[in-house]
């Protein structure tokens, strides 16, 4: 079974606070949505190794420690996972970005794929898969599995808010992907929409409707 981590800093929190508020305008919500990310990356990178490294500093030798060559991969799901890029790129600024795009048709709440673009050695690569919203778990079981199919074994999925309904399918199906959310709502609407959630994160990034 894959381990659900819930981030819950408390600077986390506030900032989710505002974002989930229907007064928080496009600006304020993308940019909040950014500060998360790079928040949440933390987190998400706890466990990366790391080698030795000799260096010199000013006053002397010392044995350090860099990144241990892990190769990263940040995959937005389309549209609202591009909100969670800058941060993750701010923290690690070499890892490369391949994107999936899926939406969600409005009758049947299934995802349907409609681009794919991934880094040529994206099997080598520690994957994050960033989209706000677990809702049914649909987009984001799409988009591990199609990241599978490609050869990658190690994913981890970063989401901001997420119901019951869509962890227990990513932990069903996918097994082996840990997810990393800031917040576990209660329910899925009749629109399968999170409650109370924050909206349609896609339309509140992007200032659509
Ligand atoms: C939203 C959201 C997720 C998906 C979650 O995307 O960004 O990708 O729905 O729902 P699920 O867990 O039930 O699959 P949407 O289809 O609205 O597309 P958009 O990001 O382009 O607005
Ligand atoms: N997609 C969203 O953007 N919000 C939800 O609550 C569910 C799916």
């Amino acid at each position: 079974m894959s381990t659900l981590h819930v981030i819950d800093h408390p600077m986390i929190q506030h900032k989710l606070t505002i974002m989930r508020s229907k007064e928080t305008g496009s600006k304020d919500f993308r940019q909040l949505l950014n500060e998360i990310s790079l928040l949440m990356g933390y987190e998400i990178t706890r466990d990366l190794p790391l080698r030795d490294v000799e260096i010199e500093t000013p006053m002397g030798h010392m044995v350090a420690h860099k990144v241990a060559g892990r190769k990263l991969a940040i995959v937005p799901i389309l549209r609202a996972g591009l909100g969670m890029v800058d941060g993750l790129l701010t923290l690690v600024p070499v890892a490369k970005v391949g994107h999936i795009g899926l939406y969600r048709n409005e009758e049947t709440h299934k995802p349907v794929v409609y681009y794919c673009k991934l880094p040529l050695d994206i099997q080598e690569r520690l994957v994050i898969i960033t989209d706000p919203m677990l809702a049914t778990g649909g987009s984001s079981c799409d988009a591990i599995q199609m990241l599978k199919e490609r050869g990658c074994s190690n994913i981890r999925l970063m989401c901001l808010v997420s119901a019951p309904e869509g962890i227990a399918k990513v932990q069903k199906e996918h097994p082996d992907v840990d997810i990393y959310t800031a917040a576990v709502d209660e329910y899925l609407n009749e629109d399968a929409y999170i409650v109370p959630g924050l909206g349609d994160a896609g339309d509140r990034i992007f200032g659509t409707k």
